[in-house]
């Protein structure tokens, strides 16, 4: 037994009251085994106004890679040093929950996979990971292609027209597009029409936002539940949200069972490849609610994330002209104007370098929370059982300890020939897609989805940001959103051909049927 605990048993069978023995030990706390946690009191008037992770990054650099934030009757561990992240995240895991994240997205995604805790959430994960197979994954291109290729017409009639796009809309309509096919098989077209289930869709999501922010949980207040218009209105989005997942869930319970494929590890059915499906022919036995819950969990999941990583991507890339003409002369030489394949993937290494980049400099989420389920270490200090913990993935990433220049936007601090960046390879200082059991089961899908979009788009325009548009600033519900959009003029690029053969290119450099061809793409 340590010092402190032979201290607390000594001073108790003297039948000191227990608030005393406590207040001893604690005041010895420095000379024993045990330290104490630094303290950042009195130092969060600054969370206002901002997002709450910025004033956290200036206390991480005053108080360092662990410290207790309070406010008022809560206090906070937060912690940025990546050998106490690992801890958290994967050698210790088993000791940590979700926490407040589970209790404020269970109205949304109850029991699904990313709040989900102990028994639930290996089940589910066991389910669920085999269905992203490879095969899956592969066959996602052309989903990837077709939907970026119907923004890419939007964005060409803009061009037409001389209007500027807010991006960061575009994005998140993109990424529904995507993640509601991939998932369950439904068409959202978002980037055609407004139905009302997208705008369902979106009720939902930033009901499930504001609460990650909201000091007071008034939703849990009995009356306000049935009074409160916009609880009302979430109420009214989450059934018509929820019937359609019951609905898509039947439908292709059917398929299965009308379908002759046989189950095997690389199962997909070509007609309809999605996660959903994949679930339902593995003979997965869930309850229709958890399967709910899971849907719904990879529908929010794989979207705000991806649609942040988009937008974030494209404002870096408008502030570094030099690496958007390095990311296009990669895009050219390799894609032509095909759209890219799983192939494609190997060779484009400098768009998978710009979006780790990306990924980097804003994560998404640029927090991950847990929740302490009994007494342990944290590096030297000791905690309690019921520590709530944010683990700031956005102090890990800006640390000037682990980055020369933290702040630049530079692609090339990764070579080319080197490994793709992950926690393993980056020992928890770079956690784009999180670290240990519970990392992101759609990382692959995801940076293939944003790698697609991103080489797609800059073949085919330039972007820059609107004059007169205001400045992009952050603000954070989940992920990291601009606070008044990304506003972009957007222009067709004038650009040479991929020519085939470098005799006529002697020849013929500046012709102009070039500025043609560039024009029906
Ligand atoms: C978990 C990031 C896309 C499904 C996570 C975590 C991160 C993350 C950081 C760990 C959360 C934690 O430890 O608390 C991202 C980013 C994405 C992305 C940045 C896009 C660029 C996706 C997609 C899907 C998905 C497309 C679905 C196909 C999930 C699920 C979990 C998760 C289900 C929970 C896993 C578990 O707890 O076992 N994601 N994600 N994500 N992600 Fe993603």
């Amino acid at each position: 037994p340590s010092f402190q605990s032979q201290l607390k048993n000594g001073l108790s069978k003297l039948g000191l009251p227990k608030e005393i023995v406590e207040f001893i030990v604690n005041v010895t706390g420095g000379s024993g085994n045990y330290l104490k946690i630094p303290e950042a009191k009195g130092s969060i008037g600054a969370i206002r106004n901002e997002p709450f992770f910025v004033p956290l990054y200036e206390l991480y650099l005053t108080y360092g890679g662990i410290f207790r934030l309070t406010f008022g009757p809560k206090a906070f561990l937060i912690v940025s040093d990546p050998s106490i992240a690992k801890h958290i995240l994967k050698d210790n895991q088993k000791s940590y929950s979700k926490g407040i994240l589970a209790e404020i997205l269970e109205f949304v995604m109850g029991k699904g996979l990313i709040p989900a805790d102990g028994e639930i959430w290996r089940v589910r994960r066991r389910a669920i990971v085999p269905a992203l197979h490879q095969k899956f994954v592969a066959a996602m291109f052309s989903l990837f292609g077709d939907a970026t290729d119907r923004l890419c017409k939007k964005l060409d009639a803009a061009a037409s027209d001389g209007e500027d796009v807010e991006m960061e809309s575009l994005f998140s309509r993109l990424t529904l597009d995507i993640i509601g096919k991939a998932v369950f098989n439904y068409d959202f077209d978002s980037l055609s029409v407004d139905t009302g289930i997208v705008e369902a869709v979106y009720t939902v999501l930033r009901e499930a936002e504001d609460r990650s922010v909201a000091p007071i949980p008034v939703w849990e207040i009995p009356i306000w539940k049935d009074i409160s218009p916009k609880l009302r209105k979430v109420n009214a989005a989450l059934k018509l949200v929820n019937d359609t997942l019951d609905d898509l869930i039947a439908i292709c319970k059917k398929m299965v069972e009308e379908e002759e494929l046989q189950f095997h590890e690389e199962y997909m059915n070509e007609r309809d490849p999605s996660i959903l499906h994949f679930l339902l022919a593995s003979g997965d036995d869930v309850s229709s609610k958890q399967l709910r819950d899971d849907l719904m969990t990879m529908l929010i999941a794989g979207h705000e994330t991806s649609a942040a990583v988009l937008t974030w991507t494209f404002y870096l890339l408008s502030q570094e002209p030099s690496v958007m003409a390095k990311l296009q002369n990669e895009v050219d030489s390799v894609l032509g104007d095909r759209f890219p394949t799983v192939e494609d993937m190997k060779k484009l290494k400098y768009a998978a370098r710009v979006i780790n980049e990306s990924l980097r400099l804003y994560p998404q989420p640029p927090v991950l929370i847990r929740r302490s389920l009994g007494d342990d270490m944290l590096g030297k200090y000791p905690i309690k059982k019921d520590e709530d913990i944010f683990i700031s993935v956005w102090n890990l990433h800006r640390s000037p300890h682990h980055w020369e220049e933290a702040d630049k936007f530079n692609p090339e601090r990764w070579p080319l020939d080197g490994p793709n960046p992950n926690e393993t390879n980056q020992n928890f200082s770079y956690l784009p897609f999180g670290g240990g059991p519970r990392k992101c089961v759609g990382d692959m899908f995801a940076t293939f989805e944003t790698v697609v979009a991103v080489a797609m788009l800059v073949r085919r325009f330039d972007f820059q940001l609107a004059i007169g548009a205001p400045p992009v600033k952050m603000t954070t519900g989940a992920t990291i959103h601009t606070t008044e959009g990304l506003k972009m003029t957007v222009t067709r690029r004038q650009r040479a051909p991929v020519i085939p053969n470098l005799e006529v290119s002697t020849l013929n450099v500046d012709s102009s049927p070039n500025i043609q061809e560039a024009d029906q793409i």
